[in-house]
């Protein structure tokens, strides 16, 4: 039988062969063998980065559900999305049994590698509305990776289709937020703060849609916390070998919202 008139099965679907290969600890080639813990570092990290792009493709999905106008379908999605968040969060656990002798053992071998690099990560936070040009310096020009973050620089955000939405069920966002793609963080704004207001007070429909978003906002709050007590409780305060202040770099970045209108809405309701 050719290979195109082989029955697809479990492991052909999953191309199982592809994904079960993927993983190289480069302790294998020491002369002491394998460190044990390495694959479990490549792992968690992978299955990170499926997450991750998970992750982006219902981000993407309810962007466009915002656009048609389709609220109960985006509320289904910001569900999963929330769930997805929290079942990374939790997956924290599991790397976080691998001690600091354990990672010491085999962290040499990652150079320069971190998750400071992850491009997937920055398309979320720059999906979400979290963009800062910065981040693209850290990419050659040319590379793939650079037009993927420039593209996803340029893209209306996740907070430009949610006030997109609210304008066109006649709350009055300022004209110029409507006209304009924001490419860098979003700054809290009177003007949304008193809509927010209003729909939290009248809307409830609306009202599950601001907190799905706060949801989101937590949820990635609650990851950096996590991410950053578990590279306390590894490394402690050493650099990072991405070439960051390690832990110090991270904590600056702990308590910063997103979506910072919702949370300060907080204060007049
Ligand atoms: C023992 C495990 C880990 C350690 C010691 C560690 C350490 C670090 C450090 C020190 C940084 C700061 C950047 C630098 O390298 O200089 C960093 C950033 C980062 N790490 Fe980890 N990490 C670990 C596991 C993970 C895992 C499992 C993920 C999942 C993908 C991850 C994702 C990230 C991301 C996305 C950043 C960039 C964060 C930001 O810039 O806000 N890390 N990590």
């Amino acid at each position: 039988m050719s290979k195109e008139n082989q029955a697809t099965n479990y492991s052909s679907y999953l191309l199982l062969e592809k994904i079960l290969n993927a993983q190289e600890p480069r302790s294998k080639s020491h002369p002491g063998g394998a460190e044990h813990d390495e694959l479990l570092f490549i792992i968690i990290h992978q299955v990170f980065e499926l997450w991750f792009k998970q992750l982006l493709h219902e981000l993407d999905f309810v962007c466009k559900q915002l656009h048609t106008g389709d609220l109960g379908r985006t509320l289904h999605v910001l569900k999963r999305v929330r769930s997805i968040i929290k079942v990374m969060v939790s997956q924290v656990d599991v790397i976080e049994t691998m001690t600091p002798l354990d990672f010491s053992a085999f962290r040499s071998r990652l150079d320069s590698a971190s998750g400071l690099q992850s491009v997937q990560f920055r398309e979320i936070e720059f999906t979400l509305g979290f963009k800062r040009e910065t981040v693209l310096r850290r990419y050659s020009p040319d590379s793939q990776e650079y037009a993927t973050l420039k593209s996803r620089l340029e893209a209306p955000s996740l907070w430009d289709a949610f006030l997109k939405f609210i304008a066109g069920r006649d709350y009055p966002v300022p004209q110029e937020m409507l006209a304009t793609v924001s490419q860098s963080e979003i700054v809290a704004s009177e003007a949304i703060i008193k809509i927010l207001e209003d729909i939290y007070h009248k809307d409830p429909k609306l009202t599950q849609l601001c907190e799905s978003l706060i949801d989101l906002d937590e949820g990635i709050q609650e990851w950096r916390y996590r991410h950053v007590k578990m590279v306390q409780r590894t490394i402690g305060m050493k650099q990072g070998t991405g070439g960051s202040d390690g832990a110090n770099y991270l904590m600056a970045s702990l308590d910063k919202p997103i979506f910072p209108d919702l949370w300060q809405v907080r204060m007049s309701l």
